[in-house]
Parts: C-alpha cells; structure tokens; sequence
C-alpha cells in the first residue's frame, strides 16, 4: 500500500517508516522537520534499503497536502505529525491546538475527500488523566492538566465523530505509553531538543557526561520504591504496533493501548540501565514534578485480541539501545 507518514522523519515516525518498508509497503514522508533533520530520512532509506518519497511541508497547509493526494494513490494515513512538549504546550497553547488539531482536520479533510478509508493515529496514554492503572480503552477519560493532552483527546474526538458519520472510514487511535530506546542499527533515535524533559533521554546524557546527574522527581509516591512508575515501550515494538493496526484496521475509530503492560519505577530504570550497559548514572532526590502522575501503565490486552500484537522487547533492551544511539550520536 502507499501510505502517507506525516512526522515520519520524528523519533516514533521515522522507526515506523523503516517497519513499513520491511513489510513491502511504499512511503510518502510529510515533515516540516520543525522536530527533525532531513538526514533521518536518508538514514530511513540506508536501514531498509529502500527509497522513501519525502515532501518538506506543513501538514497544516491544506493546499500542499491536497497535492500529495492528488499525485498519489494514498492508501492510508498514518498521522504523527505533531508537538508534544507537555510543558511548552502550557506556555504556548494557541501553537499546540492549532498544530495538532488543524492538521487533524486537514489530513481527514483530504482523506474524504479522495476517499481515503484508512487512517492511524498517534494519540497518548496522557488523555487517560490520573486513572486507576492499569489503563483500559474503556476507561472515562479524565482531564489531562495541559494543553497538549487536550490536543490529543479532541483529535481523538474529532476522527471518533467523522468514522460515525462515514461508514467506510476506519481509524485506529494509538495510545503510546512510554516510548524510548532506538534502532538497533544506532543510526536513527531520539533526539530532544536542548535538555531533556523525559527520563530517558536525561539518562542516557548522564550517561554520557553531558549531565552531571539525574534529578529523580519524587520518592514519596504510593509505589514499589516511593519514584515515579511508568509503561516503557521500546520505539521498535511501537512501530510494529502501526503496522499491526493499519493491517487489522475495521470500519469505525477503534482505540488501543501500546504498552507493554509492566510498571517500571525510576530507580528501577536506573538500575537496568547500568546493568545493560556496564555504566553508572548517578542521581539525586529532588521534589515531585509537577504534573505528574504516581503510576501510569497499559492494559495491554486488546492490541494483543485485536490487532495479534504484543510488545516482545524487555526493559534492558530498551536501555540498550537507547544507550547504543545517544553514544554514536554526533551533536
Ligand atoms: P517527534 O517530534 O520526534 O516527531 C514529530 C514530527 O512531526 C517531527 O519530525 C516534526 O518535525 C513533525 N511535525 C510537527 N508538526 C508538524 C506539522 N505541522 N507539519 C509537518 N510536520 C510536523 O515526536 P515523536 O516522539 O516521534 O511523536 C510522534 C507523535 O506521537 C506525536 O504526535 C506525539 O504527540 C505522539 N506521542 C509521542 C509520545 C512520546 O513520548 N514520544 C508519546 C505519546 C504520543
Ligand atoms: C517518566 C518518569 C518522572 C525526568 C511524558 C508526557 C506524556 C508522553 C510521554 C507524549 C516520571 C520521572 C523524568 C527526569 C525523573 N508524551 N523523571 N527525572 O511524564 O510519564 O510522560 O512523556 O504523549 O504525555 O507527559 O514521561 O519520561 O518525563 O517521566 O525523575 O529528569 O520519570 O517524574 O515519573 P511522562 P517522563
């Protein structure tokens, strides 16, 4: 199939790229490489040794995106195209809901337009708010505390409306968990810009020296060892995960999880991390962040019912690989 990969050159996208080129789909990336470098879509095309079409552009501008669809037969979207600092969101909020949402619309616009039936998209374990864990797709959503999270449960909202209304539209909406680690091939990974927010890639620039030590936010919460327990997911699982739902995608929105389904505190990151890779990372005990939530991980059953796809990867391939890409990484 041809499908179109808006932020295929991004952290998630550009491993989901390589996952469709194995899989003998063709690739159109849509990236303004607002979060990107044009470089990882040559990277894309070395690891699968394939070529991949790529258009710089905004998905927000409607008539770019209308001329993708009109000088290709697309089969399907696949939408990651977005910002997602939970932070920035709060700062700059009018950026976030027009980023995120607009290209939404736009992209479902186009779609019905040229009766394209087969949308993915990138939503977030964040819209389920502090609920109970382990998450179920079932839950009621509870309000996220930032911009960025509303993003996603309104993009949600807005695709569940237009499959109501079109009985041949399906989409899947993807609730990432955690996502870390690389391609094994070190060549492509996440890149944050300037400090990191997320823990891994502040582990890894410890790691490496760039940091002098991990800031552990919180030891007081209700869980194993009192720090912060999340759902990691290896990038690479993920980007199966997407090629899993576009091949079982039915009439209707249909939400999953993409989790593993195991809790892993801070510490006990810390702990896989020097164990995978023969390093210390140093740390100290700060004040919880704010924001943050004691406990977030999937329920992961529905993916493995529906779409035949569970997560294979263990928390010290994870570090691994993360390690093994940060350590190449030229900056
Ligand atoms: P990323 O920033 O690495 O990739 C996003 C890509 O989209 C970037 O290449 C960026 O240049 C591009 N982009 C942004 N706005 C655009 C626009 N208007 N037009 C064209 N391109 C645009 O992020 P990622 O981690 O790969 O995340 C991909 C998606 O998954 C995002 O929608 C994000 O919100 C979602 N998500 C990410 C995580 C995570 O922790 N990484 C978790 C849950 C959900
Ligand atoms: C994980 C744990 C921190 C950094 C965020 C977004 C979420 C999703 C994924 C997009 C927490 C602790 C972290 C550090 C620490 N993104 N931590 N020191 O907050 O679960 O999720 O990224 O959709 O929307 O909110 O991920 O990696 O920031 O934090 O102690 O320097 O690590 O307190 O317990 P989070 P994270």
């Amino acid at each position: 199939m041809n499908i179109l990969v808006t932020g295929g050159a991004g952290y998630i996208g550009s491993h989901t790229c390589v996952a469709l080129l194995k899989q003998g789909h063709s690739v159109i990336i849509a990236d303004n490489l607002s979060n990107s470098k044009s470089e990882t879509v040559m990277k894309i095309m070395d690891i699968a040794n394939k070529e991949v079409t790529f258009y710089e552009i905004d998905v927000t501008d409607a008539e770019a995106i209308d001329s993708i669809f009109r000088n290709y037969k697309i089969d399907g979207v696949i939408h990651f195209a977005g910002l997602k600092a939970v932070g920035e969101s709060v700062d700059i909020p009018l950026n976030y809901y027009y980023n995120n949402i607009v290209s939404t619309m736009v992209l479902a616009k186009a779609c019905q337009k040229y009766n394209v039936n087969r949308f993915v998209f990138s939503s977030s374990a964040t819209v389920y708010g502090d609920n109970k864990v382990p998450f179920v797709e079932t839950m009621d959503l509870l309000p996220t505390t930032n911009p960025y999270g509303e993003t996603k449960a309104m993009s949600e909202r807005i695709l569940t409306d237009i499959a109501k209304a079109n009985p041949e539209f399906s989409v899947a909406l993807l609730r990432y968990f955690n996502p870390v680690g690389a391609h094994e091939s070190g060549l492509i990974g996440e890149v944050p810009n300037g400090i990191p927010n997320n823990l891994m890639p502040y582990v890894t620039k410890v790691a490496k020296g760039k940091l002098e030590k991990l800031r552990v936010f919180g030891n007081d919460y209700p869980t194993i060892d009192g720090t912060g327990v999340r759902d990691y997911i290896h990038v690479l699982d993920l980007a199966e995960g997407h090629v899993a739902a576009l091949d079982n995608l039915k009439i209707g929105a249909h939400v999953y999880n993409l989790g593993t389904g195991q809790g892993t505190s801070v510490l006990e990151l810390v702990k896989a991390f020097e164990e995978a890779n023969g390093t210390e990372v140093p740390y100290e005990i700060l004040e919880r962040r704010p924001g943050d939530i004691a406990s977030c991980y999937a329920d992961a059953s529905k993916a493995k019912r529906e779409l035949c796809w569970t997560a294979k990867r263990d928390i010290i391939s994870m570090c691994r690989d993360a390690w093994h890409f940060e350590k190449n990484y030229k900056e």
